[in-house]
């Protein structure tokens, strides 16, 4: 069963810049652009550098390592040498707080 945490408040984030949170187990990459907040995973899937450190430019993340870009809204590499996506997670700003939800990490609490 998935679970809304309380992971920021708005004021805390930067435009364009990322924020490192770690969520019911999961590390997770913050990014606000314009009055919109993104979560995706934070470890990229070539060599997991944090794309929380990473530049953000029209809609994606640069892997600060080896320059993979991934799509912020999807999650999926749109360059090399990534192939795989990072998960994306349902973000939203509730007046003046920013809210992630996750699925339970395995040996959470979860049903499987
Ligand atoms: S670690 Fe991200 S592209 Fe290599």
């Amino acid at each position: 069963m998935s679970e809304r945490h309380r992971v920021t408040s708005v004021d805390q984030l930067s435009d364009s810049c990322g924020m490192q949170v770690d969520v019911g187990g999961h590390r997770i990459a913050l990014f606000l652009i314009g009055k919109k907040v993104y979560a995706i995973g934070d470890r990229c899937t070539h060599a997991e550098a944090s794309l929380a450190e990473g530049e953000v430019f029209d809609g994606a993340v640069e892997c600060p390592r080896h320059g993979s870009e991934f799509d912020l809204r999807t999650g999926q590499p749109n360059s090399f040498p990534a192939t795989r996506p990072v998960p994306v997670y349902v973000a939203e700003i509730d007046g003046s707080d920013v809210f992630v939800t996750v699925e339970p990490a395995e040996g959470e609490g979860g049903t499987a």
